[in-house]
């Protein structure tokens, strides 16, 4: 049933190159030159109408939802908030009409997410879903929706359902970028073309692994990680940080790279593994400036880095090579080092991996 592997956690990660063509087929079609998603087509007045889009969400989804920002933001500038669900729904929150919320859960059962889709539809906003489970209470409370496709997720550390959940905002963020006309037919394309080969390029991301094991062992008995990224990584440094708690039960904070200097920067010491996201594009020169504070405190770095990169190579104590992508696209690719991180010091610290302490698989209390 764990074909092969040792854990449902390794196969999930594993299994992300397949999963990410199961969320494409039949909507990314690259030789039209087209995306199709039957609840986006169906309502794109609703879409095309929105003031501004609510994501609601909770944990990983929450984190899927935050990249998403950057994401809608920057290629059909629609003004998007993230809120965690449990918050949204005892905060009052003004809702309109003409908000178009996104609820993503891959349960579909999260409790607080259903209640915040509930009081959205109450007060008149449309409510789209992005769930993972078929049938879920989830995906039968909203108006519309697209599935993950992700296939079932057995570990209760969420990996395959949070880039899959990229990935079908990441089609959604494209299909209203081009009926809003706010990027060109030839960028739409490229776009396309250059998402067709993320699943190769998660393949070749996960060929860190015995790389990333190496790392694992010597920072395992760490008691502190930060994780650290900017502008669409700066969610998946707290996607990284939460995989770690999770299954290692090693306190992580994942920040954006610049705040560090307003707080964080305090607890930098030679004990501390900082993991930062330092792919070329993005802000690259601010990042490489934030390696150089934390090395100049001997902190410990781990960069997640473009392949070929020379400058983080020269200050980080490590360096992690990810495939060259569309800085958009980014998120799908650094997400896989750190998800293989944190299984691998979860795995040496004898940690059950699967199935962490004091967590469930959905959360269907409130
Ligand atoms: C993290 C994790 C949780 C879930 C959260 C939301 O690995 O599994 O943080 O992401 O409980 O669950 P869903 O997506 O099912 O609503």
């Amino acid at each position: 049933e764990k074909g092969g592997y040792n854990h449902f956690m390794l196969k999930e990660i594993y299994e992300q190159p397949d999963a990410i063509l199961d969320t494409f087929r039949g909507r990314l079609l690259i030789n039209d030159a087209v995306i199709k998603l039957a609840g986006v087509e169906d309502n794109m007045k609703k879409f095309l109408a929105a003031d501004r889009i609510i994501v609601v969400a909770c944990g990983t989804s929450w984190h899927a939802g935050l990249v998403s920002e950057y994401i809608f933001e920057d290629l059909a500038r629609i003004p998007v908030e993230v809120e965690y669900a449990s918050e949204f729904r005892y905060r009052n929150p003004v809702i309109t009409e003409k908000d178009v919320v996104i609820a993503i859960s891959q349960s579909g059962e999260t409790a607080d997410t259903l209640a915040a889709i509930k009081l959205a539809k109450s007060r008149g906003a449309f409510v789209f879903g992005v769930c993972n489970v078929v049938g879920s209470s989830i995906a039968r409370e909203t108006d519309a929706g697209a599935y993950t496709h992700a296939g079932p997720e057995i570990g209760v550390a969420s990996t395959k359902a949070f880039t899959t959940q990229i990935t079908v905002l990441t089609l959604m963020a494209l299909r209203l970028a081009r009926a809003k006309g706010t990027i060109s037919s030839s960028e739409f394309r490229h776009h396309l073309i250059e998402l067709e080969t993320i699943p190769d390029k998660v393949k070749e991301a996960l060929e860190s692994d015995s790389y990333v094991q190496t790392i694992a062992n010597i920072y395992k008995d760490a008691t502190n990680f930060l994780y650290l990224g900017r502008g669409f990584n700066f969610p998946v440094a707290l996607e990284g940080a939460l995989k770690l708690k999770e299954i290692s039960y090693i306190h992580a904070e994942g920040y954006p790279a610049a705040e560090m200097k307003h707080g964080p920067i305090a607890l930098i010491d030679e004990q501390m593994p900082v993991v930062v996201i330092a792919t070329k594009k993005g802000h690259y020169e601010k990042v490489v400036s934030n390696i150089q504070e934390i090395k100049s405190r001997k902190g410990k770095i781990i960069g997640i880095v473009t392949k070929g990169d020379k400058n983080v190579r020269e200050l980080a104590d490590h360096v992690i090579e990810v495939p060259e992508s569309l800085e958009c696209l980014t998120p799908l690719l650094t997400t896989i080092p750190l998800q293989l991180l944190s299984y691998h010091i979860a795995v040496m610290l004898g940690k059950n991996v699967d199935q962490p302490r004091n967590l469930a698989k959905s959360v269907t209390v409130e």
